[in-house]
């Protein structure tokens, strides 16, 4: 069974989830247009559009977290950042065809998972719903 949103994913605040779903939708709708063989240029561009979606996403987190003074706030914002600069570089090699997209999306997956059940959990923790 492909991929698709699960009950474990919500952590309870109805904004981040709203925003993690899109995220994840994304991550899923790469993966099957790698799966149905999609021409590199539109993989590119499907990776692409997963960076923009995670900087605004990282963006509305943030000022999620500077409006309740979150005290890790430094750290969740650190790890946004690597994160922002990891998607360059699989930009980077996908376009170079150093990685492939199975790998690409391994590793968005991961992450997403990852990130969500720990970070953002904490975070939702503290603001509440
Ligand atoms: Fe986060």
């Amino acid at each position: 069974m492909p991929l698709h949103w699960d009950e474990k994913y919500n952590l309870g605040n109805e904004k981040i989830d709203a925003e993690h779903h899109i995220f994840l939708d994304l991550i899923v709708e790469f993966d099957s247009l790698a799966t149905l063989g999609a021409s590199k240029d539109k993989l590119v561009r499907a990776l692409k559009e997963i960076g923009k979606y995670a900087e605004f996403h990282f963006l509305s987190e943030e000022n999620l977290m500077i409006d309740s003074n979150y005290p890790d706030l430094e750290h969740h914002i650190k790890l946004h950042r690597i994160l922002v600069a990891s998607l360059e570089d699989q930009h980077f090699k996908l376009v170079a065809e150093v990685t492939g997209p199975s790998q690409v999306f391994d590793f968005l997956f991961q992450w997403f998972a990852l990130h969500t059940s720990t970070e953002d959990k904490k975070l939702v923790s503290f603001i509440g719903t």
